[in-house]
């Protein structure tokens, strides 16, 4: 059974929330796992495995993640590696498979990464902030399908083997 980090950037939650869900399935597949915020996350030596997210703002991943991606870049690049982006407001994501933003495919190349998925997002109607809030007024919800970030989940775990 595999070592895997599961590691994310979020601002508001939910991003961390599909990390937390992606760990529990993996979990249950007999993986050991651990899910940890990308700022926090030091080393990556230890994991065979290691799934990045990051949530979407104004079409790029949010820092945390790129930061993780560019810093632990070389070590990455021996690693089995699998990318989210969680984002979305709406059914797009799940009407159809949604390609990375040009960063994140820019990362995913630079990784070497296995594969990457795009998972809709949440958006809680309170919102500060005049874009955000403007957003919300129109677009919040919670678009995220936990049946099928599980089954994203059980699809890289049947990958390891
Ligand atoms: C100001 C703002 C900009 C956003 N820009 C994008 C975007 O470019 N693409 C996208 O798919 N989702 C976008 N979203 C939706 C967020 O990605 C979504 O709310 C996501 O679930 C937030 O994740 P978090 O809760 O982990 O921070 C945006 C949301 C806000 C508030």
């Amino acid at each position: 059974m595999a070592r895997i980090l599961v590691t994310y950037g979020s601002k508001q939650g939910s991003t961390a929330e599909i990390a937390e869900w992606i760990g529990e399935t993996l979990r249950q597949d007999g993986h050991h796992v651990d899910v940890t915020a990308a700022q926090q996350a030091r080393q990556v030596q230890g994991y065979d495995v290691v799934i990045l997210g990051g949530a979407l703002y104004a079409g790029v991943w949010h820092k945390d993640a790129r930061r993780f991606a560019r810093r632990h870049a070389e070590t990455l690049r021996n690693r089995s590696v699998w990318l989210f982006s969680s984002g979305p407001l709406g059914d797009a994501a799940a009407r159809k498979d949604i390609p990375p933003v040009r960063g994140v495919a820019t990362l995913s190349a630079r990784l070497e990464a296995a594969g990457h998925v795009t998972f809709g997002g949440r958006l809680a109607p309170e919102q500060s902030g005049f874009v955000a809030s403007a957003m919300a007024k129109k677009l919040a919800g919670d678009y995220r399908d936990r049946e099928r970030i599980a089954a994203w989940a059980k699809s890289v775990s049947a990958r390891l083997g």
